[in-house]
């Protein structure tokens, strides 16, 4: 495997290929659909170069569309999520959109000249959804969702349906960070493909699982089924105890475990016993990355009046904390022209994600060139 070169992670003309190529043709992780939970229900986020807002319309269904007013293209939401009851109203001059993206509205829109009402529409986006998880698309063309993850979760779990037990479906998300990490999205992403540096960066995390001291997590090998929790832990969580009862599809009697699953370019989902977690990326510049963590429980479990689940949510953001400031260091590296970078056996990930971005990056490239010489 070879190395990059710094520039991969630090220019903006690198940075902005892999937006076109990349974010702005691949399916992008926006959430879990528990966060809109009835009509007029709207999430708000950036995929590649564009604000969009997913939106549950009347009939239950979810609508992507570009965040942006085609009056004079003011942003039509500023909050990350909300209700937007009806309609979607622009404050700037009152342009109203229905929840599907539709003008039905504006000021003395009598006075308007006909060319200047007709298609008028919020812009779309492809939007689907993967397990509970809502994921959206720039290019309204792109194959369905499933093509892109399928192949993923196979290579991972070899056939063995290991996620229906999780019933991701049915999980709500119970708590959010946001992190703004100093590091291109590249070395984010880089660093959810190895756990070489769990034994030095990672104690606490090594404490409740602990073959991650031998370097190897679950999504690297050689341990593909899962990691084992230390014993006596109940739960992944700081202290080890479990924070809710095991989710439903799980049997009562069985030993703990955590799987790690990679869905690139955007998302770094984590099973548990008990919950669930999922990490997501927005990369907003070269040398910055916007990474949500969401939290994820089943409703049996939330609604027990003593559910806390703290000590799940201590562990992951204690060792989010630890990963930004290690790589927030590589960035730092990166300024420098002797700047190179090997990658051991623990590592071979890396080499395989290396190979997705280059051939995402190629096809656009070829697909451009042949675009240019009709
Ligand atoms: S910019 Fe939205 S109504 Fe004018
Ligand atoms: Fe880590």
């Amino acid at each position: 495997m070879s190395s990059w070169t710094r520039s991969r992670y630090t220019g903006q003309a690198e940075f902005d290929d892999e937006r076109r190529a990349i974010f702005e043709k691949s399916w992008m992780c926006v959430g879990h659909s528990s966060a809109l939970p009835k009509t007029g229900s709207f999430l708000r986020a950036e995929v590649g170069g564009e604000s969009v807002l997913i939106v549950r319309g009347k009939n239950g269904n979810l609508r992507a569309m570009l965040n942006l007013c085609r009056h004079r293209g003011a942003l039509l939401c500023v909050d990350e999520r909300g209700e937007l009851g009806k309609s979607i109203r622009c404050e700037y001059h009152g342009w109203t959109y229905d929840l599907d993206g539709r003008l039905v509205g504006a000021p003395y829109i009598n006075d308007l000249p006909r060319e200047l009402k007709e298609d008028r529409d919020l812009y779309s986006a492809a939007v689907d959804i993967w397990n509970g998880f809502v994921w959206v698309n720039l290019d309204v063309h792109a194959a369905p969702l499933t093509d892109q993850l399928d192949p993923l979760v196979h290579a991972r779990f070899e056939g063995v349906d290991v996620l229906s037990r999780y019933s991701l479906a049915d999980l709500q998300v119970v708590h959010t960070i946001s992190y703004d990490v100093g590091a291109n999205w590249k070395m984010v992403y880089e660093n959810f493909c190895e756990c070489y540096h769990c034994p030095s960066m990672h104690p606490e995390l090594c404490a409740t699982v602990p073959q991650f001291r031998s370097g190897y997590g679950t999504v690297g090998g050689p341990v593909a089924e899962g990691a084992h929790l230390a014993d006596g832990a109940t739960g992944f969580s700081l202290s080890g105890q479990s924070t809710a009862a095991p989710l439903p599809g799980l049997p009562d009697d069985e030993d703990p475990m955590f799987y790690g699953l990679l869905l690139w370019p955007s998302v770094s989902l984590n099973l548990t016993s008990d919950h669930a977690l999922c990490m997501r990326i927005e990369p907003r510049s070269p040398g910055r990355t916007r990474v949500v963590a969401d939290w994820l429980y089943h409703p049996d479990a939330i609604a027990d009046p003593a559910f806390d689940p703290t000590d799940a949510v201590k562990l992951f953001d204690i060792t989010n904390r630890q990963d930004w400031e290690a790589i927030e260091r590589v960035q730092l590296g990166a300024k420098s022209a002797r700047f190179e970078q090997v990658y051991s056996p623990h590592e071979h990930l890396v080499g395989s994600f290396h190979q997705w971005v280059d051939d995402a990056l190629h096809r656009t490239a070829t697909a451009s060139s042949e675009g240019s010489a009709k």
